[in-house]
């Protein structure tokens, strides 16, 4: 029977979908993520068929070589930039990740952030529990309004479509989108216009939505230069990959006033955080929860299980990466 390895405890749906296939689930027992010694430890234990791995997951050639019988890596997660998909190509060795599940919870995860960071929640519930409140006050905690907006986003794949969908339909704000590539759909459905640069969007934009992968291309896509080119009224928010913006530098912006706050999921060192980032009252900060619905959890829990199955039953998994 096939061996599979879960890096880490999961939602139950995909690891009764291999169970039922009387797979044998070796689940990793640590309650944390496994260090690279520990995992490559794990791995040479059993000859395993399968891994079932998490964006916290470094995986790499010395992994690979530690599971010389896998032929998936099935990563819990839509990013996957924590494979080395170059070293898995090279050795025929599948890789699947869990895409279009998630999208809406992500998408919703994105304008809470918004909304929060422009009404001033965790502000005012910081001063409701601070015992700070004294009565109404006509210039409390003034925030922005969203709607009538221009929002603008860069990378218009599902996620970002979703994010265009919520605030045309839901919050009629306009929307412009930079992608490598353009969406039609997009753009008939939502109006959204295309900029031919990232520097328009950042120009134009009282909102600004971050929903590309992380690349080489796309490491640090917002750094000091381009923070600088964004409306001091602006606001940033990132639930794609950390890297994707230069933290230290988001921080001098957000500290100086370059731009009005910023909403992050996602961290470029996380479990790190850039110094003085916490102390910034114009930051709303969630620790990389985008996807942590019940129901989304389980859906890409399941997935991951499903791209396994194919993967070891000869057909090929629905979601492999190419
Ligand atoms: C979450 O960050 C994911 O890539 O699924
Ligand atoms: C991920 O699901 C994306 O394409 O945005």
């Amino acid at each position: 029977m096939p061996k599979i390895f879960v890096t880490r405890k999961i939602p139950e749906a995909g690891i009764k979908k291999l169970l039922d296939k009387g797979y044998e689930v070796e689940i990793s027992k640590k309650d944390g993520v496994l260090t690279k010694e520990e995992l490559i430890w794990a791995l040479k234990e059993k000859e395993y068929d399968a891994v079932l791995s998490l964006l916290t997951d470094a995986i790499d050639k010395d992994v690979f070589d530690a599971t010389p019988k896998a032929k998936i890596f099935s990563n819990y997660a839509v990013g996957f930039n924590n494979i080395d998909l170059e070293e898995a190509k090279k050795r025929g060795l599948m890789i699947s990740n869990t895409p279009g599940v998630l999208t809406n919870t992500v998408a919703e995860h994105t304008f809470a952030m918004m909304i929060a960071l422009a009404c001033r929640l965790v502000e005012g519930d910081k001063m409701m529990r601070g015992g700070k409140f004294v009565g109404w006050e006509p210039e409390l905690l003034l925030g922005t309004d969203l709607s009538g907006k221009t929002l603008g986003i860069l990378g218009a794949g599902r996620i970002g479509g979703g994010v265009a969908r919520h605030a045309v339909k839901g919050f009629n704000m306009k929307v412009l989108y930079y992608d490598v590539s353009r969406n039609s759909e997009l753009e008939e459905k939502y109006g959204a216009v295309f900029c031919e640069t990232p520097e328009e969007i950042l120009k134009n934009s009282d909102f600004v939505s971050i929903h590309v992968p992380l690349l080489p291309s796309t490491k640090h896509l917002i750094n000091k230069e381009r923070l600088m080119m964004m409306k001091k009224t602006a606001y940033l928010v990132n639930t794609s990959r950390g890297p994707v913006i230069d933290e230290a530098a988001l921080v001098e912006a957000l500290k100086n006033g370059t731009i009005k706050g910023a909403a992050l999921d996602v961290f470029e060192n996380e479990p790190l955080l850039a110094p003085g980032l916490t102390d910034l009252p114009n930051a709303l900060l969630t620790p990389h929860i985008a996807s942590a619905t019940e129901e989304t959890r389980s859906a890409m829990s399941e997935m991951a299980a499903t791209n396994i199955i194919e993967a070891l039953e000869g057909r090929t998994p629905p979601n492999l990466v190419k």
